[in-house]
Parts: C-alpha cells; sequence; structure tokens
C-alpha cells in the first residue's frame, strides 16, 4: 500500500485578515506537532510568470484583464507538479492563496462572470480544506492602511469580499470560516485543531481536482 499523503490547506481572505502570518506560524506549529509541512503562496513572484504578475500588481506596467487572469492560473499551474509530488511524499501543503482569489478578484472587475473566471483553473489539485480568515472592513482598517498595490482600494475589496462569499457557498468545497479578529495565538490554536483533523481524514484518499 502507498504511504499516506499529505493535506492541501489553502488560506484565503482578505487583505489585513492576517493569512501570510498565520500560514507561516501554521507550517511551524504542525513541524512542532510531528508532520511534514511546508508553506506556499500565490502569486509565486519568483518564476518568470511571477514577475509579470509582480509587475502587474505593482502598477509597474500594464496588462490586459484577461491575459493577467491567465498569468495567475498559469502561475498555479506552473506549480503544480511540484505540489503533487510533495503530497504524495506526505508533506501536507499550506498554501496562501489559491484560486479563489483568483476568481474573487477578476470576477470583481467589470464584465468578468464568475464562471468564466473558473474555467482556466478547473482541475487544478482540490484544496482539502479552506479556511477563510474573516475580518469586517472596520477591522481590517483599524489594522493600518492599504499598501500600494493595485487591487488594494476599499471599493475593490468590498467587490471582493462578495465574491468571496459566493465562492463559499459551493458545498463541495471544505469551507471553514474563522473569526479573524481574534489574536493572532487564538486563530492559530483554532486552525491548527482543524488542520490536524483534515490531515488524519485524507490520508489515504486520492487528491481531488478542483471544480470538476
Ligand atoms: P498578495 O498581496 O497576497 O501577494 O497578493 C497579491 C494580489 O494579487 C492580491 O491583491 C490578490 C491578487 N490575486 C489575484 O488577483 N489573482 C490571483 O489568482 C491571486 C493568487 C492573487
Ligand atoms: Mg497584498
Amino acid at each position: 500500500m502507498a504511504g499516506r499523503r499529505g493535506a492541501l490547506i489553502v488560506l484565503e481572505g482578505a487583505d489585513r485578515a492576517g493569512k501570510s502570518t498565520q500560514a507561516r506560524r501554521l507550517v511551524e506549529r504542525l513541524r512542532q506537532r510531528g508532520h511534514r509541512a511546508d508553506g506556499m503562496r500565490f502569486p509565486e513572484r519568483t518564476t518568470e510568470i511571477g514577475k509579470l504578475i509582480s509587475s502587474y500588481l505593482e502598477k509597474k506596467s500594464n496588462i490586459e484583464d484577461h491575459t493577467v487572469h491567465l498569468l495567475f492560473s498559469a502561475n498555479r499551474w506552473e506549480q503544480v507538479p511540484m505540489m503533487k509530488e510533495m503530497l504524495r511524499s506526505g508533506v501536507t501543503l499550506v498554501v496562501d492563496r489559491y484560486a479563489f482569489s483568483g476568481v474573487a478578484f477578476t470576477s470583481s472587475k467589470e464584465n468578468f462572470s464568475m464562471k468564466w473566471c473558473k474555467q482556466p483553473d478547473e482541475g487544478l489539485p482540490k484544496p482539502d480544506l479552506i479556511l477563510f480568515l474573516n475580518l469586517s472592513p472596520e477591522a481590517a482598517a483599524a489594522r493600518g492602511g492599504f499598501g500600494n498595490e493595485i487591487y488594494e482600494t476599499s471599493d475593490f475589496q468590498v467587490k471582493v469580499q462578495k465574491r468571496y462569499q459566493e465562492l463559499m457557498e459551493d458545498k463541495s468545497l471544505n469551507w471553514k470560516l474563522v473569526d479573524a479578529s481574534q489574536t493572532v495565538d487564538d486563530v492559530l490554536k483554532e486552525i491548527t485543531g482543524m488542520s490536524e483533523g483534515i490531515i488524519e481524514d485524507v490520508k489515504d484518499q486520492p487528491i481531488g481536482k478542483l471544480w470538476t
């Protein structure tokens, strides 16, 4: 019999909800507790495609809206062989943003349907758990202002939040809503418990395909 596989765990949520901090700490905590775990983030800005995306986000280059959506998707697909290899070798992956960011952000632009936005990401490794770090716009604002990247305006973020709500209605995915207004330690404790549960649940299951 093949060995146990790792779990694919995704963190999503609004800006300032603490995704990156929690992703990093979740990896550390899982390791401390004896699991093999690694972190990833999307966009992965270090690849050739990632550099184009980064330059777009920093407003240094203008890329057509459909094109940049497809680049974000390609930036995930280029990591898939490595992701599958790691999952199959028993490593749990904690991913900071995934296809849900892709759909929520692009479909917040004029004239983009959710259906069109999802299509390029169909068939990606399906997350076993999606932790949505939920924070009100007021609480997010209290944590400090936005940065200077292209989507970092409050009007746009309100639209993005609505799209996330729609994506979370999909019951074929394992969404967990996490109250991100708790202390960093309390959030970590909650998501560590959920993650350890899923690591155990999926260890003998095949890796699924997203949105198929
Ligand atoms: P970051 O701040 O987490 O590095 O994300 C960069 C920005 O890219 C953020 O505003 C969300 C956006 N984004 C997309 O528009 N599409 C995607 O597929 C992903 C992963 C992120
Ligand atoms: Mg950002």
